[in-house]
């Protein structure tokens, strides 16, 4: 009876002793950022006067150095690499010359530019046990199994995905989660909504792929919320972000499989929430209660988390409050009806 009313009070009692720490810890979980930016790079001013001058910027002037004409022309898009983006990316502290051959000094680029081989990311980063959180060597192998690498004839490589310039690993960073999934999701679209650039790497016609996800209610809503690779890849433990696309007909096709306490999603889009607030606050602590994900689409809202624990912890102290008056009054009591 005792053993009842305590254990039903302990499970009362968890959450809120479960929450307690984590609405303290909410301001501090921003992980610090390596510090980057033009003016710690060694290479800014080589840069500017290699490529940036021309590639920096969406007009760029040339100079003939017979006649000492210049002229105005347009920087096509695609060729553009915005500097601010550059020198906040993982690879900030590169020279462009480190990536790019010396014929790329010369204008008009010559012929032999067009050919150069480009580093991959494994010859920089596989098998350096610096890297190693990332574990690039299983992410390659993942890659290789995928039907990018399988059906294309070695057209497709990292770089299709992933911007040469602006790359950072964005599952890792404290940004907001929409973000995060929007910029994931149009490292797929990019290609997948676009046949001039899928043209680059197949010579099949594109198929529209949004009419292909009209199975889920509010498709809009659902693709701003999850990630394309969430539903597209096998799903490992291994590696913090699946590489391993398949085709169509192997994706997550039913609802339950996110609309569940033990949704997928904890194991793709929220494994890095729910490793790192495992690791901060224990894994009940930090996983069950103060994930947002804890059932998904059923959205906590902070303010009605805080709300409950500030009821409940009312309850309590009354219930305590209570039971100790019982505790105190009752041998009393006992020893007069006798
Ligand atoms: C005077 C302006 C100018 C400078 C300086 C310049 N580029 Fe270019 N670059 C261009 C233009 C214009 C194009 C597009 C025409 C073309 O592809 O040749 C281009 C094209 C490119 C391309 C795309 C080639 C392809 O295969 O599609 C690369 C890569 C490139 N530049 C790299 C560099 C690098 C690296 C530097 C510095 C070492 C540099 N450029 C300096 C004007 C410039
Ligand atoms: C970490 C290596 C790396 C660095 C550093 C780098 N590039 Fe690139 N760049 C690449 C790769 C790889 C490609 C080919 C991308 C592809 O195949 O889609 C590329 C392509 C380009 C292109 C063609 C357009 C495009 O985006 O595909 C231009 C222009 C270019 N780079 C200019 C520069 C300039 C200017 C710098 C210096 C500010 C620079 N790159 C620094 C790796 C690099
Ligand atoms: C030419 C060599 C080279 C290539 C190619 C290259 N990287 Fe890097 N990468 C580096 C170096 C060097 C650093 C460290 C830069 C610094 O902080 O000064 C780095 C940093 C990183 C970081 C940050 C590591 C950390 O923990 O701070 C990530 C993530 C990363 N690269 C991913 C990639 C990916 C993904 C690719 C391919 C799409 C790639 N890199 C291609 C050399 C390279
Ligand atoms: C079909 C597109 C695609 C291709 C191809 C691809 N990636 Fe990725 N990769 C992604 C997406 C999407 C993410 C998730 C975004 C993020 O967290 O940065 C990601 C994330 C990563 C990360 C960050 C993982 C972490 O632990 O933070 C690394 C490192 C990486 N990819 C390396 C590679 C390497 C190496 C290759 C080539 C062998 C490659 N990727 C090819 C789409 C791709
Ligand atoms: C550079 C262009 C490009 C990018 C970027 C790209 N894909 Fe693809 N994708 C392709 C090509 C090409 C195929 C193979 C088409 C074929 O031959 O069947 C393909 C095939 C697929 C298939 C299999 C389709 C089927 O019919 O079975 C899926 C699923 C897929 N991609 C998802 C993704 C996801 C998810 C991303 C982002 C992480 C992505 N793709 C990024 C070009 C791209
Ligand atoms: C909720 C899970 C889910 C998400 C999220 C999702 N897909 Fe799909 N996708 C599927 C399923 C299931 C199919 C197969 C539908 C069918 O057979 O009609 C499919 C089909 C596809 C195909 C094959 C199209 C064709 O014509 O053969 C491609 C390519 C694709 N998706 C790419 C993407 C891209 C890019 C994104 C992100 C913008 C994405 N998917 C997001 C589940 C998903
Ligand atoms: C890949 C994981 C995934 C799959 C598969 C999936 N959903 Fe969702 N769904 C989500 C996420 C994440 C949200 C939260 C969207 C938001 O917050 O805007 C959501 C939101 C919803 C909502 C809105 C809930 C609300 O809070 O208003 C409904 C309804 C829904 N899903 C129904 C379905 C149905 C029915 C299916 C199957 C046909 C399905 N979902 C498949 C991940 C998924």
């Amino acid at each position: 009876m005792i053993f009842r009313k305590l254990s039903s009070i302990f499970l009362f009692v968890l959450p809120f002793l479960a929450s307690l720490p984590s609405v303290a810890q909410e301001q501090d979980t921003v992980t610090e950022e390596k510090r980057r930016g033009k003016e710690l790079s060694l290479y800014a001013e080589d840069n500017d006067q290699n490529c940036l001058r021309c590639h920096g910027k969406l007009v760029f002037s040339i100079t003939d150095t017979l006649s000492g004409l210049t002229r105005k022309e347009l920087m096509a898009e695609h060729n553009f690499i915005s500097p601010d983006a550059f020198y906040n990316s993982v690879h900030w502290s590169f020279s462009c010359l480190d990536c790019h051959s010396e014929g790329f000094k010369e204008f008009p680029h010559t012929i032999e530019t067009r050919f150069e081989t480009g580093w991959g990311c494994l010859d920089c980063h596989g098998y350096d046990p610096t890297y190693a959180q990332y574990r690039f060597e299983e992410i390659d192998a993942e890659y290789q199994r995928s039907i990018h690498y399988t059906a294309t004839d070695g057209a497709f490589t990292c770089w299709q995905c992933h911007d040469a310039h602006y790359y950072r690993p964005l599952a890792r960073e404290s940004g907001s989660q929409r973000d995060n999934i929007s910029k994931s999701n149009e490292m797929c679209l990019h290609c997948h909504g676009n046949p001039d650039i899928m043209g680059l790497v197949t010579e099949k016609e594109l198929t529209m792929v949004l009419p292909r996800h009209e199975w889920l209610p509010d498709p809009d809503r659902h693709l701003a919320a999850v990630r394309c690779i969430d539903c597209h890849t096998r799903m490992t433990d291994s590696v913090l972000v699946a590489h391993e696309v398949m085709a169509a007909d192997s994706a997550v096709n039913t609802c339950v499989d996110c609309h569940s306490q033990n949704s997928i999603l904890m194991g793709t889009l929220y494994k890095y929430a729910s490793k790192e607030s495992r690791d901060q606050e224990g894994f009940i602590n930090g996983v069950i209660f103060s994930n947002d994900s804890y059932v998904i689409g059923a959205n906590r809202s902070k303010f009605i988390s805080l709300t409950g624990i500030i009821v409940v912890s009312l309850v309590l102290i009354f219930a305590g409050a209570h039971t100790i008056f019982r505790i105190i009054i009752r041998p009393v009591k006992k020893y007069y009806e006798q």
